[in-house]
């Protein structure tokens, strides 16, 4: 399908040529153009540069609007104030834009990006044998939404799962399983509850031997030199635990409606044969030195308690390597390997002095150059109702399933409330409950900058009212009923129809959605995807106030508010599925 030119980009063109015709010095200036209040956009840029020019604002203002080429996409340019410019597209030009995107049902009339780069997207990492939090869950959402915004530029993106799956814990996970083997069943025998269910009972159980008894300490600490090693029967025990951890994360990423790919699960374990090279590298060039037998990087600029230098450990005292070897030769990995020419980490704040150490290191390694950017996208702590860190009532973290489970719980009494009216059978209001509860707890995430802390509050976030997932999916199933309704006639756009102010705000904001994704995407903000879509949703309101759709003056107006209701219906639905939210057709 075509692309199609944004009313704002032809605007721009035309204003700039303009602006080029009359004041030929300032070819290429910006005419500084904003969406407006007072009229459709308003211009501010020639005012300073007419003073630039030492001319007369008002004048230049004028003999820019005499330059400026209509060709039926002007309604009105008026001069305003001291050099303003108020401009209001017609209606025409309005409807036969989103004519060309109604017709482009995949992409909107989006173009892909010409000079696409390869983003690698580290996100949703659990780690093996334990329990996935809150925490993990921002990651995944996310991740998974930033992906899906920048696959939508044409980006290329590679996803790595950097689980959690080596490290000292795992010679008492071993030796135990191996004192007592049966203990985990093999992992196709479970499923994603058992796997957690028995690891948990190891976990717990392998813990109380390890704190009681010295000896088993010993023989632990002995697998773990028996797992770095490469010990066959030992590294098939370590496999177990991993195997039975994957059931168990498939099975919540899959409550929460998300696809995650088994070659993108590259953990922490995967860099362990470039890990001594990467280490090597280091000390050779002098951008890490021996400090009491550990390998270290140190950093002028980062200090911790008495101002003393916090180093970076790329190798212990004892030889092993630890988070930050792992994290570094990933860097290697993804650089020359894979070929990125962008790194994103979705990964909790805390870690933020890990990752700016990590890169700098890198980057003094000649990881990181100027052609490869690294980004840690810290996301902030995720509250409960009272503000607080999210905790049960006992003060014990809250388990990802049940919260996904009662997030479905409380949506699909929502939707029950409804169901009869809209004539819903039994399973799908089932299914609509799911899609409504995951929605919320994503939208929730997603609405807020990712850098802030929020608040889980599942009351607020299946609200009907507010900027929640619901509100966007009732308006979208509101549109489905509508044209359902609408018998004989269908949307057709009708370019010679006039608009109702509620019509071209809406109009205006439809076309603004492809902009809107590009910038969300160049800066890793998802909220301003979500705040696109709740804006769209709101206009969509104001319009319904105003226009009546089915009951409106005339047969060519009856058609093309079924257009413009259809193509906010298309842009909801893909916005939407961006940021990894489904819109049911009926609710
Ligand atoms: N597994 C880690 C955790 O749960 C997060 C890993 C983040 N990614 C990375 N490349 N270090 O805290």
């Amino acid at each position: 399908m075509a692309p199609v030119t944004s009313l704002t980009a032809s605007v721009h063109a035309r204003l700039s040529a303009a602006l080029t015709s009359a004041l030929p010095e300032a070819a290429g200036a910006d005419p500084l153009l904003r969406r407006s209040d007072r009229a459709d956009y308003q211009a501010n840029g020639i005012l300073a540069l007419a003073k630039k020019a030492k001319a007369n604002p008002r004048e230049l203002a004028t003999q820019v609007v005499a330059q400026i080429e209509n060709g039926g996409l002007f309604a009105d340019v008026e001069v305003s104030g001291p050099g303003f410019l108020n401009i209001t597209v017609s209606d025409k030009a309005i409807v036969e834009t989103l004519a060309a995107r109604y017709a482009d049902a995949d992409r909107l009339g989006v173009a892909p990006k010409d000079t696409p780069g390869l983003t690698v997207i580290d996100y949703a990492q659990p780690n093996v044998a334990k329990e996935m939090h809150v925490g993990h869950l921002r990651s995944a959402v996310i991740g998974d939404a930033l992906r899906g915004m920048l696959d939508f530029t044409g980006e290329q993106t590679v996803g790595r799962h950097h689980i959690g799956d080596w490290g000292t814990q795992f010679g008492m996970l071993i030796q135990y399983l191996i004192e007592h083997p049966g203990e985990l069943a093999p992992a196709d025998e479970v499923d994603g509850e058992q796997a957690m269910s028995n690891l948990n009972r190891v976990y717990k159980a392998s813990r109380a031997v390890f704190d009681a008894d010295e000896e088993f300490k010993e023989r632990a600490r002995k697998r773990v030199v028996a797992l770095q090693s490469g010990d066959e029967e030992t590294l098939k025990l370590w496999q177990q635990f991993v195997d039975e951890s994957k059931v168990y994360f498939h099975s919540v990423f899959e409550k929460l409606d998300m696809e995650v790919r088994d070659d993108e699960i590259v953990g922490e374990s995967a860099y362990n044969d470039l890990m001594p090279e990467t280490a090597r590298m280091l000390e050779e060039s002098g951008v890490a030195v021996r400090s009491e037998g550990a390998l270290v990087v140190f950093f002028d600029e980062i200090r911790g308690k008495d101002d003393q230098p916090v180093p970076l450990i790329v190798q212990k005292a004892d030889g092993g390597f630890g988070y930050a070897a792992s994290d570094l030769s990933a860097i290697r990995n993804r650089v020359f390997d894979l070929k990125a020419t962008d790194l994103i980490y979705v990964v909790d704040v805390r870690q933020s002095l890990h990752f700016k150490m990590v890169f700098e290191t890198a980057r003094r390694a000649g990881w990181l150059t100027d052609e490869v950017t690294a980004h840690n996208m810290g996301y902030g702590t995720v509250l409960g109702a009272d503000g607080r860190p999210f905790k049960t009532r006992e003060g014990e973290t809250v388990k990802l399933e049940d919260l996904l489970d009662e997030a479905a719980e409380r949506a699909t009494a929502v939707v029950r409330e409804k169901a009869e009216k809209v004539g819903l059978t039994e399973a799908e209001i089932v299914e609509n409950g799911r899609y409504v509860g995951i929605g919320a707890v994503k939208y929730a995430d997603l609405s807020t900058s990712a850098n802030r802390d929020y608040k889980f509050d599942l009351d607020q976030m299946v609200s009907l009212n507010g900027d929640t997932s619901v509100y966007l999916q009732y308006a979208y199933a509101r549109i489905q009923s509508i044209l359902r309704k609408a018998g004989e006639a269908g949307p057709v756009a009708h370019p010679e129809v006039e608009l109702a102010p509620a019509e071209r705000a809406l109009g205006l904001h439809l076309d603004a959605f492809g902009e809107t994704v590009f910038e969300a995407a160049a800066e890793y903000a998802p909220h301003k995807v979500a705040a696109y879509l709740y804006q769209l949703a709101t206009l969509l309101t104001k319009f319904y106030e105003h226009c009546p759709v089915l009951k409106a003056d005339t047969p060519a107006q009856v058609e093309n508010r079924l257009f413009l209701v259809d193509l906010t219906a298309r842009t909801l639905t893909k916005g939407m599925g961006l940021l990894g939210i489904r819109t049911p057709e009926k609710l």
